[in-house]
């Protein structure tokens, strides 16, 4: 199939970064379809660890359109960080006109919203600027060619104050400092600022890359603990406004669970197991750096998203974080224990787990892994109804089998 969408199907961090580097090569053009920088992709390159954050992860491929599509909110401060981090040139890169526009202020506001709700969001401007967005005096990157720009300016302004009344906090923003700083980031990128409509719907080999993971898409996802981007398969149509219907769903997931911020997972390992865990396989926020909570495997919840993004392929990570433990288990479905009214609270749920003995390493060669290795990828294909075509199984770019 000409183009191709790339999903987490957990919480987010499933590997997408290294995936969508690794068959990249295979594509004219790597669309970041949603979220912002509050992303965060590992890949390695050269053997150097790269961090990326709104970039689209085919950025170190040679010869690949890069295009951030009308959705994404477009912090140009940090993306141009991000382009001096890893060296990189903008030639390839392409922004559309339509991509909203997320400022430093922004992540204050986050700050201060999370300080009442308590979602444990990664404070870099989401929230705000997906409020501004509904409230319908976002500034897109194209309206800095227009001279409305400065209305819009105002609404922000009357935004960004009304929380700083509401916070009791004495900050006042400088309209004239706020419109030429910005000015000044948005010149740099002027040339290029696309619409991005032509480069999605013509004859390029897409990859349509979601950051995040389905059970973080603000409706479908573990509302509230969710983020402000539609993550669905389907976004695409809506995000990048891609026209057409030749493309094929991927999901990618990891062997376990890992997740970041407040919410909580129903197959949650205890603390002490957990720090050690994410200790030793460096399951740490790549944005925030903060430790993973780890979780055993939730077939029933993949289940569910393979079904609802039609999903025809899988891609699962992480194989090698396995070999230090003798036996892992894997949730096939649970009960509710109803006498207890939070949902948002592991007491509520009782897991059924199969337990599958570990292998104690992993090759490259699909025959030549551990017959336990085996009976886990057929097993979860089976439960699945979707075959595993790339398995990873390690850091590096080519620790991976293909099937
Ligand atoms: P993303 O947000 O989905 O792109 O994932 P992140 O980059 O935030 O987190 C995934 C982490 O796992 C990165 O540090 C990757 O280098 C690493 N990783 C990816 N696949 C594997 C794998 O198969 N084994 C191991 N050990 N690490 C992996
Ligand atoms: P990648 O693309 C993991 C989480 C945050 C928080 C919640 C809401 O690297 O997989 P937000 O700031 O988006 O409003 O926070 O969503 N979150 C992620 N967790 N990986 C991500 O992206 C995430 N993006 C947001 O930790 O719990
Ligand atoms: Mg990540």
């Amino acid at each position: 199939m000409k183009n191709l969408t790339i999903l987490g199907l957990q919480y987010g961090d499933e590997g997408k970064g290294k995936i969508i580097d690794l068959i990249s090569i295979f594509y004219d053009q790597i669309i970041r379809n949603t979220g912002g920088h509050n992303a965060g992709h590992e890949i390695l390159y050269n053997n150097i660890k790269k961090k990326i954050k709104v970039l689209p992860s085919g950025i170190f491929k040679k010869n690949c359109i890069c295009l951030i599509s009308d959705l994404v909110f477009f912090s140009i401060n940090n993306f141009l960080n991000e382009i001096y981090l890893i060296k990189k040139i903008l030639k390839s890169l392409i922004i559309s006109r339509k991509s909203i526009l997320n400022f430093k202020i922004d992540e204050l506001i986050d700050y201060l919203i999370d300080l009442n709700l308590k979602i444990g969001t990664t404070k870099t401007g989401i929230t705000s600027s997906s409020l501004k967005n509904l409230l319908k005096f976002s500034i897109k990157i194209e309206d800095f060619l227009k001279l409305n720009i400065l209305i819009k300016i105002k609404k922000n302004f009357f935004f960004y104050n009304f929380f700083f009344l509401l916070y009791k906090i004495k900050i006042r923003i400088n309209f004239k400092n706020f419109y030429f700083v910005n000015f000044f980031n948005f010149i740099k990128v002027k040339k290029n600022i696309v619409n991005s409509i032509f480069f999605i719907n013509n004859y390029y080999k897409n990859i349509f890359e979601n950051s995040q993971g389905v059970n973080l898409d603000l409706n479908f996802g573990t509302y509230p603990f969710v983020t402000c981007s539609n993550i669905l398969s389907k976004s695409i149509f809506i995000n990048s406004k891609f026209f057409y219907n030749n493309i094929k769903y991927v999901g990618i997931f990891k062997v376990y669970l890992t997740r970041v911020g407040n919410g909580f997972l129903i197959t949650n390992i205890c603390n002490f197991k957990n720090k050690i865990f994410s200790i030793l396989n460096n399951e740490r926020g790549t944005n925030t750096n903060r430790l993973r909570k780890i979780g055993w495997l939730d077939l029933n919840q993949l289940l569910n998203c393979v079904k609802i993004n039609n999903i025809s392929n899988l891609i699962i990570t992480k194989l090698d974080s396995l070999i230090y433990i003798k036996k892992f288990k894997v949730l096939i479905n649970y009960k509710i224990i109803t006498n207890k009214k939070n949902i948002y609270n592991n007491n509520y749920y009782f897991p059924n787990f199969f337990i599958f003995s570990s292998w104690k390493s992993v090759n490259n060669k699909y025959i030549k892994n551990d017959i336990n290795f085996h009976l886990f990828i057929r097993f979860v294909e089976k439960f699945l109804f979707t075959p595993i075509n790339i398995i990873s199984i390690g850091k590096k770019k080519f620790d991976i089998i293909i099937l």
